[in-house]
């Protein structure tokens, strides 16, 4: 997503320095990249396959269908089950792919029954299209009812250190063996600033407080898949070292005591 211009909207400043961080995530041995038809639009995906393509065999491209774009920071919801099976036909395309590992329907469409959306990708998986079904913004009650629809694999939510309502959302996928993806892992908010608990801990471990949002959520859940997302090698470097810092259960307890009750969406 940020591999895009301003507003998720356009090309990025510089498409080849996109294209060379790309290259870099497959170097550094990274084996999923989440991207969407929206992003950009379509200026994400057409980057991904004009960098990676053709792919290696362990790289799973992740993407998603169910919006629209209407313009700079504009996402109106389409999840109509003919506009999904479009979506994915012009993803297949873009990322010159047979088969696409993991398409998530992006979010529930309120106009369209929930259980259309997903039986839409139910459909495209039955026809090869789709290995793995994923869903995004999902309540506990939507994740059952997708269930009773396909396979979900994994579910991705906005879930950081300082915003943490989708904590059933993350428990019920636990308690179910499927993937939980933050989106939005790196909104560290308040504990990233000079003297907070991220900023001690992560002198203490010789990092930033990045790594060390990466780290808790790490930590937090052996069903969690964070996808930092990032236009600059040195921060995917960055953020891919953080995968080493170990954090100790008290430090696991401290970040999440110290962060409970902010709240930061930026
Ligand atoms: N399913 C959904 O509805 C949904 C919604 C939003 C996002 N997403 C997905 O989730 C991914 C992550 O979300 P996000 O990109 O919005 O938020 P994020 O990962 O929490 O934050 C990204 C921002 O943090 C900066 N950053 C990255 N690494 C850093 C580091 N080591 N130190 C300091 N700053 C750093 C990036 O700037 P630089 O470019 O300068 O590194 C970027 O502006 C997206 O890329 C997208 O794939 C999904």
């Amino acid at each position: 997503m940020r591999i895009t211009g301003e507003g998720i909207w356009g090309p990025p400043d510089d498409p080849d320095e996109a294209k060379r961080l790309l290259r870099r995530v497959v170097e550094l041995g990274m084996d999923l990249i989440d991207t969407a038809d929206s992003y950009g639009p379509e200026v994400s995906e057409n980057l991904i396959a004009e960098a990676l393509h053709p792919y290696p065999d362990a790289l799973v491209v992740a993407t998603k269908g169910g919006l629209r774009r209407t313009g700079p920071g504009a996402w109106p919801r389409d999840a109509r089950p003919e506009r999904l099976k479009e979506c994915c036909e012009g993803s297949l395309r873009r990322l010159r792919l047979d088969r696409i590992d993991l398409y998530q329907l992006h979010a529930p469409d309120p106009k369209v029954p929930f259980e259309d959306s997903v039986g839409a990708l139910k459909e495209l998986q039955d026809e090869g299209k789709i290995r793995h079904i994923g869903i995004s913004n999902v309540s506990v009650e939507q994740l059952d009812q997708a269930r009773e629809v396909a396979d979900v694999v994994s579910v991705q939510n906005r879930y950081n250190l300082t915003d943490r309502d989708s904590e059933q959302v993350l428990e019920a996928c636990e308690r179910r063996g499927i993937a939980f993806v933050p989106w939005f892992p790196l909104a560290t908010g308040r504990l990233a600033e000079p003297g907070g608990v991220l900023d001690e801990l992560a002198r203490a471990h010789d990092a930033t407080p990045a790594q060390i949002a990466l780290a808790w959520l790490l930590a937090r859940s052996r069903v969690m898949l964070p996808i930092p997302g990032t236009s600059s090698v040195e921060h995917l470097e960055e953020n891919l070292a953080a995968t080493r810092i170990e954090l100790s259960p008290s430090e696991v307890e401290e970040i999440a005591g110290a962060s409970a009750g902010v709240t930061d969406r930026r």
